[in-house]
């Protein structure tokens, strides 16, 4: 979808919230009243979450496919449910919205959630294109609702621990970080493969509004289950699981957008039609460093990790658990290793605690989704066009260029 359809549609569903009243006031103690679009496993996971949390009450579902519906009903009875979202949002008794839907449906709802003066929870990658953030960006500094993204490693006790540590200049001059994440599955079944349940059919799911406006006449359950392996709906697992840790690595060492992105590599272990590849890597440029993340899905030996090389010292953060300092003995002989002890908050906690205070400094606000969506999409971008790609060059890109 191009820049000015994207926003065409985005607009339609904003004009018919825009005569919406503004959220009410919430105090300190008072209750807040959520809902959730897209109730798939996600969704799930940060409803379980969130209704952990003290005071926070479900009121409403909106997803397309009807066995969801169903299963948010049976684990909170009472909430409404609806296949369109944007019903959930004409509501005026809902004040925060999460949104899990996938990663191609992202802006649409976040700018209809916030321009319906909903706070917002977004689910990682912000966006499925650079013209999208740039947009979802834009409105969100237009508002008043405080936002969270979903990368929620920005609120892990390891990051703390690394900020700590560069902020008193432990590691010197970084100017490498490698990182990496490596999965695999048993033989014969994909990574993020599912079964496609008997009653995805085209009586139980509104395949309209999951294409969102995409040609595919047909339906096509596997798509409408499996859509992290096709770009038209995913950034493969750039944009699955590259966003935490460039969003950690990012946040760690303040920076802001890569100057360029290379990424090679192809579909060598999974060939079961998806069009995303398994075995890459990535390497983004930024002012005097480079950031190489590289991901596998048939060997899982290394787990996931990031580590910074600095002059003075390494830090290594290993499965976003606690990090460890390691010094260079050429240049700091006396210092000793040290390991992180920061406890790290619930994210979703710290989402909430910031619509009490009204506070727009949650944890992972609009930048770190701003800036890890375009890193994201200037990798798949690179790939997909096979050469480096600059800042400019990503920016200029239409919206479907790595589709
Ligand atoms: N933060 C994390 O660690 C983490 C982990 C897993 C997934 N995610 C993200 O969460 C999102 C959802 O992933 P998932 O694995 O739950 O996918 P999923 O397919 O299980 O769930 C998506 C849900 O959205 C529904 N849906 C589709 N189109 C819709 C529409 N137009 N309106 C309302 N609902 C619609 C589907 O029916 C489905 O129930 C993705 O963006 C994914 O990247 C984040």
């Amino acid at each position: 979808m191009n820049r000015r359809r994207f926003l065409a549609n985005a607009g339609k569903g904003a004009l018919a919230l825009a005569a919406m009243p503004s959220m009410r006031a919430l105090g300190a103690n008072d209750r807040i009243r959520i809902g959730l679009i897209g109730a798939g496993d996600r969704g799930m996971q940060d409803l379980d979450d969130a209704l952990k949390q003290p005071n926070i009450q479900c009121v409403a579902v909106a997803d397309t496919y009807s066995r969801r519906r169903d299963l948010a009903k049976a684990k909170v009875p009472g909430i409404d449910t609806y296949d369109d979202p944007m019903r959930l949002l004409e509501r005026n008794d809902i004040d925060a919205v999460i949104n899990a839907t996938p990663m191609h449906l992202h802006a649409k709802y976040f700018i209809a959630a916030i321009q319906a003066n909903k706070d917002l929870y977004s689910e990682k990658t912000m966006t499925w294109n650079i013209p999208q953030a740039v947009a979802c960006r834009k409105a969100a500094q237009a508002s008043k609702q405080v936002i969270q993204i979903g990368v929620q490693h920005e609120s892990s006790g390891g990051l703390a621990d690394a900020r700590e540590w560069i902020e008193a200049g432990y590691p010197g001059k970084v100017t490498m970080v490698e990182s990496w994440i490596s999965r695999n599955t048993p033989r014969g079944r994909g990574q993020w493969v599912r079964p496609v349940p008997d009653d995805c059919t085209l009586e139980n799911v509104n395949w309209k509004l999951f294409l969102d406006g995409r040609p595919e006449p047909i339906f096509d359950a596997n798509k409408y289950i499996n859509w992290r392996l096709f770009w038209e709906f995913s950034g493969g697992n750039v944009t699955e699981n590259m966003v935490h840790q460039n969003a950690w690595i990012t946040s760690a060492l303040t920076l802001e957008l890569p100057i360029a992105a290379v990424m090679t590599g192809g579909v060598f272990s999974e060939k079961d039609g998806r069009q995303v590849p398994d075995t890459f890597n990535v390497t983004l440029e930024y002012p005097e460093l480079i950031v190489v993340w590289q991901s596998t899905f048939s060997n899982s030996h290394f787990g996931l990790g990031q580590r910074f090389l600095g002059s003075n010292g390494t830090i290594e953060n290993l499965d976003f658990r606690a990090s460890s300092f390691y010094p260079e003995k050429a240049n700091d002989p006396g210092v000793a290793a040290m390991q992180g002890a920061n406890p790290g908050v619930n994210h979703m906690a710290n989402w909430f605690e910031c619509i009490r205070s009204r506070s727009k400094a949650t944890n992972a606000p609009i930048e770190v989704g701003y800036r890890t969506a375009i890193a994201g999409h200037m990798a798949n971008l690179s790939y997909r066009r096979k050469q480096r790609v600059t800042l400019e060059e990503a920016m200029a890109a239409p919206g479907s260029a790595w589709m």
